[in-house]
């Protein structure tokens, strides 16, 4: 959560920082600010801050004439006090020396603070991150006593200060950090949230993400954790928070501007949704050899074997991964015939897990940062498991703490509801449950029908896409409803869990997803008059026991959106609305069944007048646990 960018350069800094921050608001969007500093004699930090959005932070900037060319600037979705522009970053010590911006949460910081106002610092926010630039100032203040003999020795005060500080932080951080002292002088450090420093032209560009940074430079380092880095207009130099010197490799910023750009489409969701055809064909191509017949899947190469004769399977990720991880668990154990499982990161952390020797772990992320599935996997490599990624992101934190991955390639997506990381983390999936299968429990001659069959879903996808006018009609005609049930049996019932998910999280409306089969367990209760159910009724061995729970809705005056394979012309006379995707495998459908649902969540929340991109309370990858 929260976005940070920093400034250090030739140019003037403001506008490079809120263009930065635009491009980081995804991850936060509760409050905006940037501290600017500058040379003595006009020198100081200057902080501006308020609730709300970069717009409103614009506003405030507007006619104010700021030429500094160093800045720290912060986007933020808030744990530690509400959203008010006091809570806002920077945050400034009680020295009025050191700013600070910050995305993570400092545990302990509730035992700091009191000691920090014990010995006479003041607080004005509520937020954790007061603690660090209070910290730092203490320090700081201290420093030519306490850090005796190496600040004599001309160790600079502002970078022993920020290492003392760092050493007593229990918890994450990404944070960038200035002093009033040192008007030139940039300090960055990580802990569990991600930071890059980018590497332009007499200029440097400190970032939570490369979308701030990749329209200055694509060059770029990555820091680890306990690492911080100290930037001056001259060089950069990196150390642990220990200061320990630490050599970083110059890595390649993978994507360009045009991607993380509207092109055209009103919104980042309904970009990144149209753009599965291209994406899932970038992510499988060069994977799929659909002449030879082979899949290759080069980042889990020397992990292959393993799998093969692994024992048991553990899917572990949240939300929308979590979703494509349980499809994963039906091709595994369909395919071939793993034992498998699909847990919560956040739950599998803490109930003690069984790993056996032969276990291996999968985590999903689309952003590789997610806190609770980055603590899954350091649960499971404790325990002695292989930890498996499947990212998209490049670089990132869980893109690094596994043994091994495939990335989705899919780009970056930005819209806060996932889509297209949904298709193609079921599209990875779907390789390697289909190789696994081949080389354990079906014949070639079902491999290569599957090979053949994932070839063709990108083509597929973009002829439901066509649907989506259509889709918009039925969004609009049920608009008024505010409860909703999803409902799938098989390999389409994780899809109803994230049909529903897609449903709450941008259009607020109520949703449940559920195994159909459930529903007259319980939840049939819920149906009146003109609730709309929605069905995934496709062509299946599971088509005429869905049909049953459809007439069950309908006999309660439940109404019913069904999404039905192209040519079923017996299912016209069961459905109030009907969606249709082209025929399929039963367990390739997935990456075709959630299009209707990804557009209908989609036009409903445009219909009830939200902002898709940034829905309420939410952000787009969840960095704290
Ligand atoms: O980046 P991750 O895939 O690890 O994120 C996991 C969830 O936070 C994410 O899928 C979330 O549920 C999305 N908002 C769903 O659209």
């Amino acid at each position: 959560m929260c976005g940070i960018v920093a400034y250090l350069g030739k140019k003037v800094a403001q506008p490079i920082l809120i263009e930065g921050l635009k491009r980081l608001e995804y991850r936060g969007y509760d409050s905006a600010g940037l501290a600017l500093l500058s040379s003595p004699p006009n020198g100081g930090i200057k902080i501006n801050k308020t609730s709300g959005r970069i717009s409103a932070l614009e506003g405030i900037l507007d006619g104010l004439d700021n030429k500094e060319s160093l800045g720290i600037g912060h986007t933020r979705w808030a744990t530690h006090g509400e959203p008010n522009t006091v809570n806002a970053h920077p945050h400034l010590d009680y020295t009025g020396k050191i700013a600070v911006v910050h995305n993570g949460i400092i545990e302990n910081y509730g035992t700091l603070k009191t000691w920090l106002q014990n010995e006479g610092a003041a607080f004005a926010s509520e937020t954790d991150t007061e603690v660090i630039a209070n910290l730092i100032g203490y320090f700081y203040a201290g420093a030519d006593q306490a850090g005796g003999a190496e600040i004599s020795a001309g160790r600079n005060k502002f970078e022993w200060a920020v290492q003392r500080t760092l050493q007593e932080l229990h918890g994450t951080f990404g944070l960038a950090i200035l002093c009033s002292d040192f008007p030139d002088m940039l300090i960055g450090a990580k802990k569990g949230s991600p930071l890059i420093l980018g590497l332009g032209d007499n200029e440097y560009i400190l970032a939570s993400d490369a979308a701030a940074i990749v329209e200055h430079t694509t060059q770029a380092i990555y820091l680890s954790d306990n690492e911080m880095v100290t930037v001056t207009p001259k060089e950069f130099h990196t150390k642990t928070i220990d200061n320990i010197t630490v050599s970083k490799d110059l890595e390649q910023i993978e994507f360009s501007l045009e991607q993380i750009e509207l092109g055209g489409f009103e919104h980042h969701m309904l970009k990144e949704i149209f753009e599965q055809p291209d994406c899932l064909s970038t992510c499988m191509g060069g994977r799929i050899d659909n002449k030879g017949h082979r899949i290759r899947l080069g980042g889990i190469d020397s992990h292959l074997r393993e799998l093969t004769h692994t024992k048991r399977l553990i899917l572990t990720a949240c939300g929308t991964a979590f979703h494509a991880g349980l499809v994963g668990e039906f091709l595994f154990e369909r395919l071939a015939r793993i034992p498998t499982e699909t847990e919560y990161a956040s739950e599998f952390r803490y109930r003690n897990p069984i790993i056996e020797d032969g276990t291996v772990v999968i985590s999903i992320s689309q952003s590789g940062e997610t806190a609770d599935t980055l603590a899954a996997i350091e649960q499971a490599k404790e325990r002695g498991a292989t930890v498996l990624g499947l990212v998209n992101v490049v670089g990132s934190s869980i893109a690094r703490t596994t043994d091994a991955g495939i990335y989705l390639h899919v780009g970056p997506e930005i819209g806060v509801a996932s889509t297209k990381a949904f298709t193609a983390q079921v599209a990875v999936l779907s390789m390697l449950a289909i190789e696994l299968g081949r080389r354990r429990h079906i014949s070639s001659n079902q491999a290569d029908m599957y090979i053949d069959e994932l070839a063709q879903i990108p083509r597929k996808i973009s002829r439901i896409l066509e649907q989506s006018d259509h889709i918009k009609k039925i969004a609009s005609a049920n608009i008024d409803k505010d409860n909703w049930l999803f409902l799938g049996r098989g390999f389409n019932y994780p899809v109803a869990l994230e049909g529903a998910l897609k449903l709450k999280e941008i259009s607020y409306i109520h949703a449940e997803g559920l195994p159909a089969a459930e529903m007259k367990h319980g939840p049939i209760a819920l149906i009146v008059d003109g609730m709309p159910s929605v069905f995934i009724a496709t062509a299946g061995p599971q088509y005429d026991k869905i049909m049953g729970n459809i007439a069950e809705v309908r006999a309660r005056g439940g109404k019913t959106i069904v999404v039905a394979t192209e040519g079923d012309e017996n299912i016209k006379q069961h459905a109030d609305h009907l969606v249709t995707i082209p025929d399929a495998p039963e367990l390739l459908q997935p990456m075709l069944t959630v299009v209707p649902l990804q557009l209908l969540a989609y036009h409903a929340a445009v219909l009830r007048g939200h902002d898709v991109d940034k829905p309420r309370n939410l952000a787009k990858s969840v960095t704290v646990e």
